[in-house]
């Protein structure tokens, strides 16, 4: 089936970002989610509909470009989407590479220069899944083509380059969108809808973590994720929790920083000699939110022990919610509404109640895992793509990230309280 590319490449973007999560939220927890209560305005195939396919071009194949080409290729059976990605062009450093990337996940063709696939006819949307040093130019790329753009977290590997980006967006008017994927387990968007809804009362504490003992052991040699700020713990794991705070909390007024390069020299990539290590291992920000809530994050690559520590805990008035990535397919929930003696957090295992679980599996309990995120992100930019209404988080969402990681920067150079105002 033929792409509509005229209709595609000419969908603007308009009006407010749209959080369809607790829409789909609130159907659920009224009883009326479910397959039969989607509509049309959802990106999903129904009947007398045409399906159309649309070519996708990857930028890196490796770690995400791997997460993002299966995503592409399991997003219409898995949600019965009308836009049917095909894979039609990676990208990778060298052409040995990206071939490989080609015959091994199913792409039509391959290249080593990023340009010649974001400037190809074929590829009618672009996926961003190479270091953060790339992101602002192939975006800025890909956007001046008018061409629909989700990169990997960070946005931008600098607070200018994330500027560059959002205005490169909003020039272009389609849809963009970053890849914040772990606030899409079921079990965080049900936890989003718990906070939004009230059910924890008034918020009053978020303490949110992002760690990793990938780094942990000093023999572990030096890679582009040991160089430069972007690739720091705060430039590379930070982003997520820092997402995770604004979506549960609303807006960061201000913050105290600190961080720090526990492992100052690594062994060399070559095998010769060690290297410096020129970035962050672990950090941490004491945080106001607009609300007046305090908060706590932690960001750490080298917490020995912790292999996925994305974990929020949220204390309410009413109530508390605790989340750890290392069991994502459970949220705890304290009521304090509960009869005395039965008070505690309990333990809710996602099913096919909770928003987004019902399409992987329908038994309950079974759980969703870390691919599924990234389906997940793929049916809402497919949707973007295919409505025109933006799909969260886009390019806005990630700057605001980058701005709360430059006031904690700042705040950690300078020894003292930052307002991210200041960074807008
Ligand atoms: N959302 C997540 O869970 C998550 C997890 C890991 C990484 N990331 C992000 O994804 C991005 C990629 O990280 P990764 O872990 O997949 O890295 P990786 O090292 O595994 O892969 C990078 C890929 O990019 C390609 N590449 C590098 N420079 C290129 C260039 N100039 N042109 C074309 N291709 C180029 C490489 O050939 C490789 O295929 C980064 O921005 C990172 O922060 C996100």
């Amino acid at each position: 089936m033929s792409v509509d590319r005229n209709r595609l490449l000419r969908i603007r973007v308009s009006g407010p970002v749209e959080n369809g999560f607790l829409e789909r939220a609130a159907q659920v927890a009224s009883g009326v989610g479910g397959r039969e209560s989607v509509t049309e305005s959802d990106g999903r195939w129904q009947m007398g509909m045409q399906r159309q396919e649309i070519g996708i071009g990857i930028v890196g194949g490796g770690y995400m470009g791997k997460a993002h080409a299966v995503a592409m290729s399991a997003v219409g059976a898995v949600f019965d989407t009308r836009l049917r990605p095909r894979l039609a062009m990676v990208a990778a450093s060298t052409p040995q590479s990206a071939d490989r990337y080609r015959s091994q996940y199913g792409f039509d063709r391959a290249t080593d220069d990023f340009r010649v696939l974001v400037d190809d006819p074929q590829v009618e949307a672009v996926v961003i899944a190479s270091p953060q040093s790339t992101h602002r130019a192939i975006a800025e790329r890909a956007l001046a083509l008018a061409k629909p753009v989700f990169c990997e977290k960070p946005l931008g590997a600098s607070l200018s380059d994330s500027r560059a980006m959002v205005r490169a967006a909003e020039a272009a008017g389609v849809p963009h969108m970053v890849g914040f994927n772990y606030i899409r387990t079921p079990a965080s968007q049900f936890a989003r809808h718990l906070v939004a809804s009230g059910e924890i009362g008034e918020i009053t504490w978020f303490r949110g973590e992002h760690t990793e003992d990938g780094l942990a052991d000093p023999a572990s040699p030096a890679t582009w994720r040991t160089e430069g700020d972007a690739n720091g713990t705060l430039g590379d794991l930070a982003p997520h929790m820092i997402n995770a705070a604004l979506a549960f909390m609303g807006g960061i007024r201000e913050v105290v920083g600190d961080c720090e390069t526990v492992i100052a020299r690594r062994p060399s990539a070559d095998g010769f000699g060690d290297v410096a290590v020129t970035n962050d291992d672990q950090a941490q920000a004491v945080c106001r939110f607009d609300s007046g809530a305090m908060g706590h994050l932690h960001f750490s690559r080298v917490a020995t022990g912790r292999k996925m520590g994305y974990r929020y805990e949220i204390t309410g008035t009413r109530g508390a919610i605790r989340f750890d990535q290392e069991d994502q397919n459970c949220v705890w929930l304290y009521r304090m509404d509960d009869a005395a003696p039965e008070q505690g957090f309990r333990q809710i295992l996602t099913g096919p109640e909770h928003p987004d679980y019902r399409p992987f599996c329908q038994g309950a309990g079974h759980g969703t895992g870390y691919q599924d995120q990234i389906i997940i992100e793929a049916r809402d930019f497919l949707q973007a793509i295919e409505t025109g209404k933006p799909a969260w988080p886009t390019f806005h969402d990630g700057l605001e990230v980058n701005q709360v990681i430059e006031a904690i920067r700042q705040s950690a150079r300078r020894r003292e309280w930052v307002s991210v105002a200041d960074f807008r």
